[in-house]
Parts: C-alpha cells; structure tokens; sequence
C-alpha cells in the first residue's frame, strides 16, 4: 500500500497543497479530459449527482454545466475551504466526510463521480461498494484513477506512493463492489500520456 493511502496521511497533504492545487492540477487532470469523462457519464438535468472527494470542485464545476442537483464530499477541510470560496459553487452542499462511509441514505443519487480521489482511499472496493449504496439502482458511477505507468521502475515508484491500476484492475474493482456494465477509456494531458482511466458503471435495475 502507498503511503498516501492512509487516510490522515492524505489530509496533512492535502493541507499544503491544496494552496497551489489548482494551479497545479491542470497537468494531470485538465478541463479537456474532466469535459470528456462528463460526455461519459451522459447526465440529464433532473439528475441527483454526489462529487466524491470533490477537492477545490474543479470536477464540480464542470458538473454544474449538465445538472443543477450537485451536492460534493470530501475529507479535507482545507480543499473544502478552497471549494466554497468559488462564487460558481455557492449552491452547492458541500459536506465534509469519508469515500469509504458516506452520509447519505441508500440509493440517494443518480450519479457518482469521483475524479482524482480513489488513488488515496485504503480500501477502494469498500469505498466502491459504499457508492453504490447511495446509488439509485439503474444509476452510474464514474470514476478518473491513475494508470499504473508501463515502465517497471516508475510503476514500483508509483505504487510507493498510492493506488495505481491497470484497465484490468479496475474491472476487477468495480465488479467486487457489486457494478455492472464496466467499460474504460484511457485519457491523457498535454504533459503526460493516457496517465488516467475512466471508469463508468452501472447499479443493476
Ligand atoms: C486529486 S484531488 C481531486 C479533487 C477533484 N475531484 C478534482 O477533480 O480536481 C483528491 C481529493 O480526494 C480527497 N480524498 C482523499 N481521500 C478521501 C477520502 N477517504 N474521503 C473523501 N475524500 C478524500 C482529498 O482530500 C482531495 O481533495
């Protein structure tokens, strides 16, 4: 397991960066790849959507855009405050809690999304399951996680540092915590190739 997998761990980090997060996040994870993983996910405006580690709401933003129904968790107070000084979040419920135990009542949303978060959660398969939980039955869940990186020594480095996860492994993932209908697509930015895999799900009718 990663260090960063270790859920206080990941809240000292966060505490620093997210300072400088979204200026940062851009060469990982830009407005390109969030658009297409929307497209993915295909929402309606009626739809009821939980942002799962939701960080500054960079996610949450582009969700906005297909629906006004958006509410958003996340464990760290610090992205959280980042988050709420966005004036084009102002509706939205932004609650601070764990991936891994939600607080929410069974089969609440339409959707989940979470990008960027699974690769720090200790128990992914949990976490999974407990978004299905809150998920309505015949909803969808979509998630960005990190590509484990093809070279053998950077793929131990990666490892070292949190969750990294083949096409494969994910499937793996998802279908332990209960989704079915489990397709990839492999995206990338400008600064570094297919480095993320989105995952998109379904709860079974
Ligand atoms: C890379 S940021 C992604 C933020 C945002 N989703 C985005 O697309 O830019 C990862 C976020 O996951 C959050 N996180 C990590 N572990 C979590 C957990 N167990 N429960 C809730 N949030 C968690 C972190 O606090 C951080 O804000």
């Amino acid at each position: 397991m990663g260090i960063l997998e270790d859920k206080s761990r990941a809240r000292t980090f966060y505490r620093f960066l997210s300072r400088v997060y979204d200026r940062v996040n851009p060469v990982f994870w830009n407005e390109e790849m969030r658009d297409e993983a929307l497209e993915a996910l295909d929402l309606s405006e009626d739809d009821r959507v939980l942002d799962v580690g939701c960080g500054t709401g960079f996610a949450t933003v582009g969700l906005l855009e297909d629906t006004s129904h958006v509410e958003a968790l996340d464990q760290s107070v610090h992205q959280l405050e980042k988050a709420r000084e966005k004036d084009e979040l102002a509706d939205v419920d932004f609650v601070r809690g764990d991936a891994e135990n939600l607080p929410y009542a069974n089969e609440t949303f339409d959707a989940v999304w979470s990008s960027g978060s699974i690769e720090y959660w200790p128990t992914p398969v949990d976490a999974l399951a407990e978004a299905r939980r809150v998920t309505k039955p015949g909803g969808r869940i979509l998630v960005v996680g990190p590509r484990r990186p093809s070279n053998r020594a950077l793929a131990a480095l990666a490892d070292a540092v949190m969750l990294f996860y083949t096409e494969e492994e994910a499937t793996e993932m998802f279908r332990e915590a209960g989704w079915v209908g489990i397709e990839h697509t492999v995206m990338g930015s400008e600064y570094v190739d297919d480095d993320a895999i989105v995952t998109v799900a379904r709860k079974k009718e």
